[in-house]
């Protein structure tokens, strides 16, 4: 044969295939979920996040450390809150001397450096388990958006970095930029979870932190995943106008062409977040011996990159930092 293309000629070795390749992962581009309880001392496996952990505040210094040594270096800090300051208007979430507003300041003091965003929205707080106050079985969105500004406002005087709402309330961005404007906040950023479906795959979260929905489901805010591209850019295109720093499509993959379509349509960066039962699903696969967890684990986080993914928020982050760490 005298062919004139030999596709193969760039897959002969390590070097060639590593010179040619377009996409790069490295644990600077990872955002690291953490889970943060009261208590002390606790370090919880979730049953169903095999090998990821619930700790306690006076456990976090130490874990924080532990990250920025892997060069992970951005951290996205949820609480669970105890029952007794659960109520329907969220009332815990702005309060100064909270779980998350103790956990910014210990993570701040632990690695001034390591960047610290949020998450804002009501769920963990609410006696419902929703991401908004609740009305006759409604979630209002006007009320519920002046708490999230509140709320962010708190965090913000805590020391966050950014402000990560993930409530899918209409007009929050705006409302959070007004606020943190208004008080000076000026260098405060938002990343809004922009386009996030109302997905079961979050299932495994919500048993970390004792949130999940007492009634109904999230449809009514969050996005119906039968809906195409179009509904997510302009979802996007409107935090991006409301004033969002970064923008996010979640869950992941299962979501791939939204998020190539959107990171094709906006200006500013776009997140994404490989949920708790991306991460479950390929760790059951795993424990089973049906999968290599290493090679699917970077196998599915290289396929955010290339779909235009500027950083991703992964459970897999701190086992990724730890092999492929050069
Ligand atoms: C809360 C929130 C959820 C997740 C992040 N923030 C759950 C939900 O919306 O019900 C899911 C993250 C995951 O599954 O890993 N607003």
């Amino acid at each position: 044969m005298h062919l004139l293309h030999r596709n193969r000629r760039l897959r002969q070795n390590e070097a060639i295939r590593s010179l040619v390749r377009e996409n790069h992962l490295t644990p600077h581009d990872f955002l690291v979920p953490l889970f943060i309880c009261e208590g002390k001392g606790i370090r919880q496996e979730i049953s169903s996040m095999p090998g990821y952990f619930r700790y306690s505040l006076d456990l976090i210094t130490k874990e924080v450390q532990f990250l920025w040594s892997l060069g992970l270096k951005s951290v996205l800090v949820f609480v669970k809150v105890a029952d007794h300051l659960k109520d329907n208007k969220g009332t815990e979430a702005y309060n100064s001397d909270g779980l998350m507003q103790r956990a910014v300041k210990t993570i701040k003091d632990a690695v001034p450096e390591m960047l610290v965003m949020t998450d804002v929205a009501l769920d963990p707080y609410s006696s419902y388990g929703h991401d908004g106050i609740v009305h006759h079985n409604q979630i209002l969105n006007d009320p519920t958006v002046e708490v999230l500004a509140k709320m962010s406002l708190s965090h913000a005087k805590a020391g966050a970095d950014f402000v990560a709402p993930s409530d899918m309330m209409d007009g929050r961005i705006k409302a959070i930029r007004n606020t943190l404007e208004q008080e000076g906040f000026i260098n405060t950023g938002i990343m809004s979870y922009s386009a996030k479906y109302a997905s079961a795959f979050y299932g495994p979260f919500r048993d970390a932190l004792d949130s999940a929905p007492g009634f109904g489901d999230k449809k009514t805010y969050q996005m119906d995943f039968a809906g195409g591209a179009k509904e997510a850019i302009l979802e996007s295109i409107r935090d991006q106008n409301e004033g969002a720093d970064i923008l996010m499509v979640k869950p992941g993959m299962s979501y791939l062409d939204i998020l190539s379509e959107v990171s094709k349509s906006v200006s500013i960066p776009v997140a994404v977040y490989q949920v708790s039962g991306e991460y479950a699903m390929l760790q059951a696969a795993h424990q089973k011996g049906w999968l290599a967890i290493d090679k699917v684990m970077y196998e599915s986080l290289i396929a955010f990159k290339r779909a235009g993914a500027q950083m991703i928020a992964s459970y897999f982050a701190i086992d990724f930092a730890k092999k492929y760490n050069l």
